[in-house]
């Protein structure tokens, strides 16, 4: 198989592009490097793809580059996106717009005119908000409470429009609070690892009660990988970890597998931040998750370990 993944430098990109290529798939990765974190870490995450046969680099950006040659593939992977919910606040969300909305449509424009057989995009759990139910099911009316969360249920749209008007067959992925080795910087697990390494103090927002339904990236790329080659889209697909852990039972957790004292401080509940999340995986149907929570931090853990010198 050919694949054009987008945000191959990221934190799920790249390591859905080496899964790629250990399975002997021709990839094709692009990236802007956009400033949100680090691009330091995203040329690290690179490191082990390039120089790799069966993996082309180009560093454009989605929402100018002429994409057309790009999608001429099997299959698009496309990863690339703003992150961060609490973030999406205020200016900054000219760069969620453009970013997620303009690029994700260009993209999907290409995509029509080459004729590509399948698209596959990353979507978020936040699209839920405050959901109703708990497992959440997929066909729940989206009600995002952060502007973030807006943007990708508008991704998520265009591909369902792309889909009924010119039959581009595209499967939008859900994906719950993704962690492991290469996790974003700004992302809660990273932070209080990093944190307890350097003996800096964590902030918590709100009481530390709020659930997320967790999931080790290695088990989102099996069910990222699975989306390239199911039948007919059955329409949005939750990616959960099958576990849900309060912030408090992370920062437990993160003391006890790095033996370091916590200095914790108790912040504001942050808007856009939601109380729950669970994923109903019934509609994911192969896809079961493999790695736990405490499996799954101890590899991010030693990951961050390795990286620090810790
Ligand atoms: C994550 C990703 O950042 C989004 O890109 C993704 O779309 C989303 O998951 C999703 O599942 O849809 P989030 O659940 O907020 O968003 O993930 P974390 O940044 O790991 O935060 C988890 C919890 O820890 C939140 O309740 C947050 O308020 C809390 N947190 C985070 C802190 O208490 N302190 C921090 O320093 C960071």
């Amino acid at each position: 198989m050919r694949a054009l993944v987008t945000g191959a430098a990221g934190f799920i990109g790249s390591r859905l592009s080496a899964r790629l290529l250990d399975d002997g798939h021709e990839v094709r990765g692009v990236d802007a490097f956009t400033p949100y974190y680090d691009p330091d870490a995203k040329r690290s995450n690179l490191e082990s793809l390039v120089g790799n046969e069966g993996f082309l680099f180009d560093e454009i950006d989605l929402r100018t580059a002429h994409l057309e040659p790009l999608v001429e593939a099997d299959v698009v992977f496309h990863l690339a996106a703003q992150p961060g919910v609490r973030s999406s606040w205020g200016d900054s969300f000219a760069d969620y717009l453009g970013h997620n909305v303009l690029a994700t449509q260009r993209l999907l424009e290409a995509c029509r005119a080459a004729g590509t057989p399948r698209v596959v995009l990353a979507s978020s759990s936040s699209i839920y908000g405050e959901a109703e139910r708990h497992p959440t099911p997929e066909d729940l009316t989206p009600r995002p409470v952060s502007p973030y969360g807006v943007t990708k249920v508008a991704a998520e749209q265009l591909l369902t429009a792309y889909g009924a008007n010119f039959g581009l067959s595209g499967v939008a992925l859900r994906y719950f609070t993704v962690y492991g080795p290469s996790q974003r910087p700004d992302m809660a697990f990273h932070r209080f690892i990093r944190a307890a390494f350097a003996g800096e103090r964590i902030e918590v927002y709100g009481d530390g009660e709020q659930t997320r339904d967790v999931t080790y990236v290695d088990d989102a790329v099996q069910a990222t990988v699975a989306a390239a080659d199911l039948p007919d889209a059955p329409g949005p697909i939750n990616v959960g970890g099958g576990s849900q852990v309060a912030v408090n039972e992370v920062l437990e957790l993160v003391g006890r597998l790095t033996g370091r004292e916590l200095d914790i401080e108790r912040m504001d509940a942050v808007p856009g931040d939601v109380r729950h999340t669970s994923a109903d995986l019934t509609r994911a149907a192969g896809y079961r998750p493999e790695v736990g929570i405490e499996e799954g931090l101890r590899e991010e853990i030693d990951w961050l370990r390795r990286r620090l010198g810790a």
